[in-house]
């Protein structure tokens, strides 16, 4: 097999084999019916009654949102460094978890709106959905297609589970490089921002960047995740590209996601960062926000 991707798409049920084709013929590889067909070394996206997984020597990654439920109530959401991170100004933030009643206008306050955020390296989507939760409209943007597969699977599955449908009707996903959506954004200014259901006059509030760090965490499950993901995505070799794009946008803030001691993205010195146990989060105000930091 090639070093990257996938080797063969396989339909565990009878019933699976026409999505199983479908997605097959996007990635370019074959179908297979029968698992003893393979190698043991092969790489394969399995379609199946619990969804879609990547599978490789005997490790499974299948996008769960469902295990992140107790992280999303708003008690854990004010304590995610993430949240903590993101935070804007005039918004409202963290967002009503379970049946998701929306908040009284009058409590909201004048001139508020729903915050803007676009994650420019979506990967499983975690921190996406953290985001979401706590009262953000999010737009992913994720370039593999395999990843960017098992991560509309986990968000189509997240849609029908009633603590988390709030949250996931605020994502959604573009399988598209976000370097020159953003890039793209900073060319034709504020009047072209997306925003949640369609065109907007703001620039996004928020732009998070995430890209693949190899050495980046020590926990076991971590690293049989990282590992999977690997298989797809090499490490970030445009670091600097990536930042200037997200700081070109205009947000009123780009977050970055370090490991703990890891350099700064591209070089790129923060304003401030919020560090935690295995990572950190460098807060980038852009050059046109920097006169009033209060208002960050
Ligand atoms: C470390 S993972 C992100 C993990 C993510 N924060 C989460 O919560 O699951 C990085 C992901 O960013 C994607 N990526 C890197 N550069 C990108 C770009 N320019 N546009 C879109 N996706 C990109 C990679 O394919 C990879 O899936």
């Amino acid at each position: 097999m090639g070093k990257r991707g996938v080797d063969a798409v396989l339909a565990k049920r009878a019933s699976d084999r026409q999505r199983a084709s479908s997605l097959a013929c996007g990635l370019g590889v074959p179908v297979c019916l029968d698992p003893d067909e393979l190698g043991p070394e092969t790489t394969l996206l399995v379609v199946g009654a619990e969804g879609l997984s990547l599978e490789w020597d005997g490790m499974v990654l299948r996008g769960d949102f469902s295990r992140m439920a107790r992280r999303l109530r708003p008690s854990g959401l004010s304590h995610e460094l993430l949240v903590r991170a993101a935070r804007v100004r005039g918004h409202r933030q963290v967002a009503p978890s379970r049946g998701e009643t929306p908040e009284p206008s009058s409590r909201i306050g004048a001139g508020s709106r729903v915050p803007w955020a676009i994650d420019a390296t979506a990967g499983m989507g975690e921190d996406s959905l953290l985001l979401a939760a706590a009262g953000f409209s999010v737009d992913l943007y994720e370039r593999d297609p395999v990843i960017a597969a098992l991560l509309r699977d986990a968000l189509e599955r997240a849609a029908e589970d009633p603590l988390l449908a709030g949250a996931i009707g605020r994502m959604r996903l573009h399988e598209e490089d976000s370097v020159p959506v953003l890039e793209g954004l900073a060319c034709t200014g504020p009047s072209v921002g997306r925003g949640p259901g369609g065109p907007t006059l703001s620039p996004p509030d928020v732009v998070f960047l995430d890209p693949m760090f190899p050495t980046r965490q020590k926990s076991a499950s971590a690293k049989k995740k990282l590992r999977m993901i690997q298989r797809l995505e090499e490490p970030c070799d445009a670091e600097g590209r990536l930042v200037g794009a997200a700081l070109a946008a205009g947000p009123r803030k780009v977050v970055v996601k370090r490991p703990l001691k890891g350099p700064c993205l591209g070089g790129v010195k923060p304003a401030y960062a919020l560090a935690g146990k295995a990572v950190r989060y460098d807060c980038l105000i852009p050059a046109s926000m920097r006169y009033d930091l209060h208002n960050i």
